[in-house]
């Protein structure tokens, strides 16, 4: 009987702490949510703390830089722009001149020699050829104006001086639409020189040493009337120039007008056109790729090349000259097509082959100014040496070809000029 007392009461207890213990488990899943954090709190919910800090920091510090780069950019935007020193000129002595094709290759090196002068100068120019870039680091200043616009449309504008230049020059260029060379050659001259005469302005012509075609005599004195084949590839410009110089003067005898007539040889250097498809860009360009250098025809045939800073000096210095026939302006070292290349590829130093291929059509054996007239009546003769301009160009064309992100534009260079 004790016996039977004492198991059930060990039996009693067992049960009971069973169900105490099932109890116990029940309870700590029920309250587990409220049991945890009390058990962990001390450092979690400081870490906790901690890491919300933290994030409002952030988000505050995002809107902050958010806001300074508002008023960043609103500085940057109303902080004057600096623009590379340029002369005073009083009332009297400064002049607004029209500079058609100012955004082009030559235009613009002539834009920087104005304006370093002290003029007022309007660009105006239809970008065919032609690139903003080329001009903006004058954009904004005081002095400077651009206006989009083709010549082939009157412009209505008060000047002293016009330098028309607006043209596609290089063969690519202004075969790509014939039609549209003559119609700015003719009508756009015509525009100019109706311009030149509402305003009483003096106004340059440039022309070129296409005029003579594929020239018989050499080298070539602006005496001589050219060899030019009216409907050939190349007429649409040539005949283009021709015409323009014939309504230049048909204009200053008529209208008593002052003009002058600048015939332009090849002329190179930075800012020009990276594909026009003349020698020196095209071989600059094949021997930085170290592609096969390509020469038309034998390479026998000569050009002289004239670097840009000296043409700007020639056109300004007959522009202020008091001559009226129209002058050569290039330079008179002759160079087969052949050394040109070689030098070009020495220069770059790449591996690039000389290849000959097929002659074009109408291609001017000879070209060599007689520069006889420049020097007796505008006193001007081309100095700058030639390796050195090609190395400028080189390194331009360089730059140009490693570009590949907007932030990565070089500053245009504006070059030294003479005087
Ligand atoms: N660079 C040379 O070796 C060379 C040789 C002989 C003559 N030229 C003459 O010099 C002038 C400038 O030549 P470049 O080498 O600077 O050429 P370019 O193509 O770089 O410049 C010509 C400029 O005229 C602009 N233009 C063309 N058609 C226009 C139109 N209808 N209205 C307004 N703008 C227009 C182009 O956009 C460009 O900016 C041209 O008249 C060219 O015939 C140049």
């Amino acid at each position: 009987m004790k016996a039977n007392i004492v198991i059930l009461g060990i039996v009693s207890v067992s049960v009971f702490s069973v169900i105490l213990i099932i109890l116990k488990l029940i309870s700590i899943e029920e309250y587990t949510p409220n049991i945890r954090p009390n058990f962990v709190t001390p450092i979690a919910e400081k870490y906790m703390q901690e890491v919300e800090k933290a994030n409002n920091l952030l988000k505050e510090a995002t809107i902050r830089i958010q806001e300074l780069e508002e008023k960043l950019s609103n500085f940057e935007s109303r902080v004057p722009k600096t623009y590379p020193d340029v002369k005073f000129l009083n009332y009297v002595k400064r002049k607004r001149i029209l500079i058609t094709g100012g955004a082009g290759f030559v235009g613009s090196h002539l834009v920087d020699q104005l304006m370093l002068q002290g003029h007022e100068v309007i660009v105006v120019d239809n970008f065919f050829t032609g690139r903003k870039r080329n001009v903006e680091h004058w954009v904004g200043h005081e002095n400077f104006e651009l206006i989009h616009h083709d010549i082939v449309n009157p412009i209505f504008i008060e000047v002293d001086e016009i330098y028309h230049l607006a043209s596609p020059a290089s063969p690519p260029h202004y075969m790509h639409n014939p039609v549209k060379t003559i119609k700015t050659n003719t009508m756009g001259t015509i525009n100019v020189l109706g311009l030149a005469r509402r305003c009483n302005a003096k106004v340059l012509i440039a022309s070129t040493s296409e005029v003579y075609g594929d020239p018989e005599i050499h080298p070539q004195p602006e005496t001589y009337w050219g060899h030019v084949n009216p409907i050939g590839p190349r007429a649409c410009y040539d005949e283009g120039k021709r015409v323009a110089e014939t309504l230049t003067y048909a204009y200053a005898k008529q209208e008593k007008m002052s003009v002058r007539v600048a015939r332009i040889f090849n002329t190179f250097g930075p800012r020009m056109h990276m594909n026009d498809g003349r020698v020196v860009s095209n071989f600059i360009l094949q021997a930085l790729k170290n592609e096969d250098i390509t020469v038309y025809g034998t390479g026998t045939q000569t050009r002289s090349f004239q670097y840009v800073t000296d043409l700007v000096d020639g056109i300004i210095s007959l522009m202020n000259a008091n001559y009226t026939q129209p002058v050569n302006l290039g330079n008179p070292i002759e160079h087969t097509i052949n050394e040109f290349a070689t030098k070009i590829r020495n220069l770059v130093g790449g591996r690039s082959k000389i290849v000959h291929l097929e002659g074009a059509i109408d291609d001017p054996q000879r070209r060599k100014p007689d520069i006889t007239r420049a020097k007796k009546f505008i006193n001007w003769e081309p100095k700058y040496d030639i390796k050195m301009g090609l190395q400028k160009t080189i390194d331009y064309f360089r730059q140009e070809l490693k570009q590949d992100k907007y932030t990565h534009r070089s500053k245009n260079l504006i070059e030294a000029y003479p005087g």
